[in-house]
């Protein structure tokens, strides 16, 4: 047969993609070579948070519950038990993926796939040396850590001294000692989860900032709070070569070695594009991305390519409207991404989340705008529940008071964050937003009331 689309990859992006085009009444098959749910829910998002949420529980046991009146004593925290759990939540997400899929009528085909050829007859595609054939194709083979040629790191990674987002998750046994090469998304999440257990971290950083583009204040308050809690950072430090789990790094003060039981590599992803076919018919990639419009489509006619394979957003969330996108011009209806209010959140706690512009970006745009900064002390709900919190909200606003950009810091930011997208999306002005109203006591009554300081 012919199916209506081929989708390669079972991740956010392509099981998404698979559904959506299945409930439209498409023929279509799914090639997923190692987990459905692909990194987001074996190896990312959802076990890193399961891992996290463990360890505020332990925070709270561990003493941070003495400020709310609750003693514990002989709290203890196993981490193979944490582990064990995250395994459990995995298995019940990934056999609701597959539901997911039996419900769309997706044919899931549990093997790698390659792409061999496009013609008249349609795109056909190899897998368990099986050849399957589809009208389009929608490529969604995700991304993998990066492994950069420092000398040593390679053979490290092998001899599993240092470690990847895969193999940390999979770890039973907590690293009395770890090196946390990149203080990004990964770096930090688990640099959290890693000093609540007890685990000694530094974070070796080459930039002169932690949390990547994120708003600057945000990244300084976070690293103040975590070197209380006893994580060391290395700023403006390059890690130069590797011998099992020792890391020999440069920084201005000289050269050094850092010794641990671990290495967690954690310097970015990569688009996963290699041994695909994908060049079999002719498909553009720039730096190993497949560069597509904001239509999802690549180069080549009847080929779309979302999620992290695209190099855009590398983002789970950004990927589920990436594949509808695809989906719907598949279909003939008329969508486009929008990828001016992504939200970005780093779950460490508290978090940070944060979405459009920064005053960084808009500075270097040559935008016109201003900001407005407000304590999350302002509200009531989070003094409750945030003992000693300084978190912030900071609304970047355009010279009609537009929202361009925002950013959180404190908890449940995560939980806020969209709706200061929807504000950005719908290019909602303050005055506008002061007339919603809020429910109290809440957190997210700060973007009102920063919103209505605007207000003359
Ligand atoms: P990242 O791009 O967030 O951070 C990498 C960091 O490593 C950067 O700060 C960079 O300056 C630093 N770095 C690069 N090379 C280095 C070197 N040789 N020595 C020292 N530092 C170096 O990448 P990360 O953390 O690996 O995350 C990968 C992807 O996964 C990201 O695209 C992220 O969006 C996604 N992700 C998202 C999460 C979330 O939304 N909460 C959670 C985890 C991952």
């Amino acid at each position: 047969m012919v199916y209506d689309v081929l989708v390669i990859g079972g991740g956010p992006a392509g099981y998404k993609a698979a559904e959506r085009a299945g409930h439209k009444g498409m023929s279509v098959c799914l090639f997923e070579g190692r987990s459905l749910g692909g990194v987001c829910l074996n190896e990312g998002c959802v076990p890193t948070k399961t891992l996290l949420y463990s360890a505020k529980i332990f925070d709270y046991a561990n003493g941070g519950g003495e400020h709310y009146g609750v003693t514990v004593t002989g709290a203890k925290i196993d981490h193979a038990q944490v582990i064990a759990r995250k395994d459990k939540v995995v298995k019940t997400l990934v056999s609701g993926v597959a539901m997911q899929m039996k419900g769309a009528k997706v044919n899931v085909v549990k093997a790698q796939a390659k792409v061999l050829s496009k013609d008249a007859s349609g795109i056909t595609v190899e897998a368990g040396n099986e050849k399957y054939v589809g009208k389009k194709l929608i490529i969604a083979s995700g991304s993998v850590a990066a492994v950069p040629p420092i000398p040593g790191l390679k053979e490290a990674v092998a001899s599993g001294d240092a470690l990847t987002n895969r193999e940390i998750l999979a770890l039973t046994e907590a690293p009395k000692k770890l090196i946390v090469l990149g203080g990004g998304v990964i770096g930090l999440e688990m640099a959290s989860y890693f000093n609540s257990i007890g685990t000694e971290v530094t974070v070796v950083e080459m930039l002169d900032r932690i949390g990547g583009p994120t708003d600057i204040d945000m990244s300084e308050m976070l690293r103040g709070i975590y070197e209380k809690r006893g994580v060391k950072f290395m700023l403006k430090t390059k890690a130069v070569a590797v011998k099992g789990s020792t890391l020999a790094v440069e920084n201005a003060s000289g050269a050094s070695e850092l010794a641990a039981d671990k290495i967690l590599v954690a310097i970015g992803r990569r688009a996963n594009t290699a041994d695909m076919g994908y060049e079999n018919i002719g498909v553009y990639m720039e730096r190993g991305a497949i560069k597509t419009d904001d239509q999802m489509k690549t180069n080549v006619s009847d080929v779309f390519a979302v999620g992290d394979v695209n190099g855009k957003s590398m983002l789970a969330h950004t990927a589920y409207r990436e594949a509808e996108v695809a989906v719907n011009v598949i279909a003939g209806e008329r969508d486009a991404m929008d990828y001016s209010a992504i939200p970005a959140v780093i779950y460490t706690n508290p978090e940070v989340s944060s979405v459009g512009e920064t005053e960084e970006t808009a500075k270097n745009k040559g935008l016109k705008f201003h900001t407005v900064k407000m304590p999350l002390q302002y509200s009531g709900r989070y003094i409750a529940e945030n003992e000693g919190g300084t978190g912030f909200l900071k609304l970047i606003l355009d010279a009609d008071d537009i929202v361009i950009g925002a950013c959180i810091l404190g908890n449940p930011g995560s939980e806020m964050i969209f709706g200061l997208a929807m504000a950005i999306t719908r290019k909602l002005n303050c005055a506008e937003i002061a007339k919603v109203v809020f429910p109290h006591p809440t957190v997210g009554e700060v973007f009102r009331d920063a919103a209505l300081s605007q207000v003359k």
